[in-house]
């Protein structure tokens, strides 16, 4: 039996324009997709006892059987190998928060360990990196790079093919957030699709936005190790713009983040790939975070309270 886990994350900037080049920044959070495997001698089944795996679509299902697939071509594992995959952990059924890439690192690494194969971080992150591309279509690796290395992290694709630039961000202390799900799913495939034809359609005012977002994911990552938690706030808010604009926000985002800002939080954004799953809010502080959690569940929204920059996460 082969045993593996993978880390949730919120992305804190830069999500959609990292597919095209420009840096993001991204954080684990302490909650994990876990997975168990054996072999089997018939055929591979999956049994997914996630909260979200129950509303499964079918076109999800498939790109999960896909995903596994690419992952074991990856490894170099003989075709005809056949696995029973259990997959399940602490993290919330929310859209958003990169269940997809936690239990593409979990699965490899459980896979790895029942075949006896040794598999570094890196080699994991490369294999999960296949896996993704079932579910993302042309992913930027971010998610599934927070999956692997867990921590709080810089990270720019390499256009090239060459290896990704990843940077440990060392921050003074964790802060506080709070996660509100608009409890729609999207299809991630879908949005980085459309975010790409629109910007192929309209490239000058791609153009302008995608500098601004590159600009400031450097301001960001400044603010972050100045532990300047307004100004890192604000920019929160900037990238909330930004987003909307390439037409990724959702009405329902747009009513998460001005419930957290009224509510007092330094920033709040849509994270992840839009189009409805979630919102994340900067909320320093136990009496703040709850109280911007409250006013959200009140609402009727889910909340996942957690923190960013937390080094073992
Ligand atoms: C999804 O969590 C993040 C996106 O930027 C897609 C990606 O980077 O692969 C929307």
């Amino acid at each position: 039996m082969g045993e593996g886990s993978g880390f949730g994350k919120v992305i804190l900037f830069g999500e959609h324009f990292v597919v095209h080049g420009i840096p993001g920044i991204v954080s684990a959070i302490d909650s994990t997709n876990e997975a168990i495997v054996k072999r089997t001698g018939t055929e591979t089944v999956v049994r997914d006892e996630r909260k979200t795996a129950k509303g499964y679509s079918q076109e999800k299902q498939k790109q999960q059987l896909e995903s596994i697939d690419r992952m074991l071509k990856a490894m170099g594992v003989d075709p005809k190998t056949t696995f029973e995959i259990q997959i399940g952990g602490t993290l919330p059924g929310f859209s958003g928060l990169g269940a997809s890439a936690a239990s593409s690192v979990a699965i490899a690494r459980a896979i790895a360990q029942e075949l006896g194969m040794k598999m570094s971080d890196e080699r994991t992150n490369d294999v999960a990196y296949e896996g993704e591309k079932a579910y993302a279509g042309t992913p930027s690796g971010i998610d599934n790079t927070a999956a692997t290395f867990g921590g709080l992290l810089w990270f720019k694709k390499n256009m090239t093919g060459g290896p990704n630039l990843i940077e440990r961000l060392r921050i003074s202390e964790p802060i506080d957030i709070i996660i509100g799900s608009t409890g729609i799913v999207a299809n991630t495939k879908a949005m980085v699709e459309g975010v790409a034809n629109r910007k192929r359609g309209n490239p000058e005012k791609y153009g302008l936005l995608f500098d601004q977002a590159g600009e400031l994911a450097i301001l960001a990552k400044k603010a972050l190790l100045r532990f300047e938690l307004g100004e890192v706030g604000r920019l929160m808010n900037e990238n909330h713009r930004l987003l909307q604009e390439i037409g990724v926000s959702h009405d329902a985002l747009d009513d998460l983040v001005k419930i957290a800002r009224k509510n007092g939080a330094y920033g709040a954004k849509l994270t992840g790939g839009g189009g409805g799953g979630c919102m994340m809010a900067l909320t320093p502080g136990r009496d703040l975070q709850k109280k911007v959690a409250e006013a959200i569940e009140k609402k009727g929204y889910e909340v996942l309270r957690t923190r960013i920059g937390v080094e073992k996460t």
